[in-house]
């Protein structure tokens, strides 16, 4: 039997579905990997997959990073983790105090979605304001606060267990301006704005031109807080984010993935006055530290010790510039094979990404729920053709790139792209 189909049904009996992350689930059963370097991974059966997902973008310097690897490494022999203080996390804070315009102040979590968890909670704390404002199908990670909203189109409770009076206070906006500025002049509880600084799913549907500027804008008319999660567009976008490479400074950041070289984690950064509420020498309506978070594993040494070198080398700029290249070449090629098999779609993204859209050969003006509807038939036999002949995105139709792919990968899993359409429009999945 096939060690994937044999690994998951064992995973069944007592994982739920058999998985750690409903996105890993597939039919008839996930593919198990064992081992990945650079740009490659293979699965529990030695097959070999050229990796478009860099552990859900996490690893833009590619598996198993020899420098990264051996800082892991030799932290894990000195000391992986007490709960104490210690020089590791100073020097990680003073780089994203270098790197990031917002960044006057850091406290590290336990990742992304701890990230987003915190930034609201100081959000609401400064603005003393409960309701939060957030982007028609931005993620901010699966937690009560943000997650109605986080399906395109949506606004219902979107999971059981998620009290409607949480919900109640999360208020979903289109990325308009106007449509915003009226929300908020005619609710006075909303203190904060969220936005997913690529727009929706890593840029899969991108904010119209001088959208950043304007909510900086209305944020600063207003008096909110101002909130960017730039839990993938960090060290990606730019060494400084979304928010160097534009010039729109937020009033807190959210990050993670690349930001702990790939590693468990996150963190929060922003202005000094909104940061000092979590300083526990403060005081404020008899409350030390205004504003409470904990949590074991926030900036262990292991993952500074990792990030520090992520740091080191990011900080540069280069390798953001050959993921750029490397994802430009990716749309291209793939633009190039629906040209040649007639197939109305489009590659595009912004950044080391590459989207496709399966509904026509222009985003222009789509909102996100016509952009992120691929039929399921086309998602399902993407994700299958790829897999068989060895390559597999980040989630369904969408995919990052880094430091490790280079331009014969890219072609590589290119002609991969023709052969699975070719044979999607032979089954007359696609047209
Ligand atoms: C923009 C954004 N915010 C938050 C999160 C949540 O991060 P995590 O999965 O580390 O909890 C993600 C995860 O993909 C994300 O893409």
């Amino acid at each position: 039997m096939n060690t994937s189909q044999s690994l998951a049904e064992r995973a069944r009996l007592v994982m739920p579905g058999g998985v750690s992350h409903e996105l890993r689930y597939k039919t008839p059963h996930p593919v198990y990997f064992t081992r990945a370097k650079g740009a490659e991974k293979w699965d529990a059966n030695g097959k070999r997959y050229i990796d478009f997902k860099l552990g859900a973008a996490s690893q833009i310097l590619g598996h198993a990073h020899p420098e990264i690897a051996a800082a892991v490494a030799a932290q894990m022999g000195r000391m992986p983790y007490t709960g104490d203080c210690h020089p590791l996390e100073v020097e990680w804070a003073e780089w994203l105090n270098r790197l990031f315009p917002s960044a006057e102040r850091v406290r590290f979590t336990g990742s992304g979605t701890e990230s987003t968890m915190l930034a609201l909670r100081l959000g609401r704390a400064h603005s003393r304001r409960d309701k939060v404002l957030r982007i028609d199908g931005h993620f901010h990670g699966w937690h009560d606060m943000l997650i109605k909203g986080a399906k395109p189109g949506t606004t219902t409770v979107p999971s059981l267990g998620v009290p409607q009076a949480v919900c109640d206070l999360t208020v979903v906006a289109p990325p308009d301006l106007d449509a915003i500025a009226a929300l908020l002049d005619s609710d006075p509880q909303i203190g904060t704005v969220f936005v997913e600084a690529s727009g929706a799913n890593y840029g899969s549907v991108p904010l119209p031109e001088g959208f950043l500027q304007g909510i900086r804008a209305l944020a600063d008319q207003s008096g909110h807080v101002l909130i960017f999660d730039e839990v993938i567009t960090g060290l990606r976008w730019s060494p400084g984010g979304r928010q160097a490479r534009d010039g729109v400074v937020p009033d807190l950041t959210t990050l993670a993935k690349a930001v702990t070289g790939g590693l468990p984690g996150g963190a929060v950064v922003g202005k000094a006055e909104i940061m000092e509420l979590l300083n526990p020498g403060e005081t404020r309506d008899g409350l030390s530290p205004p504003v409470s978070h904990k949590g074991t594993f926030n900036a262990a040494p292991m993952v500074a010790a990792g990030a520090i070198k992520a740091m080191e080398i990011l900080s540069a700029g280069d390798v953001q510039t050959h993921a750029d290249a490397m994802a430009a070449r990716l749309r291209d090629g793939f633009n190039a094979v629906f040209g040649d098999l007639e197939v109305q779609a489009l590659a595009y993204g912004d950044s080391s990404t590459c989207h496709i859209y399966f509904g026509g050969t222009s985003i222009d003006g789509l909102d996100a729920a016509t952009i992120r509807k691929t039929p399921p038939a086309i998602v399902k036999g993407l994700r299958d053709g790829l897999l068989e002949r060895g390559v597999d995105f980040m989630s369904f139709t969408s995919c990052v790139t880094g430091l490790p792919h280079t331009p014969d990968l890219i072609d590589e899993a290119v002609e991969h792209f023709r052969g699975t359409l070719s044979a999607l429009i032979r089954g007359g999945v696609l047209q």
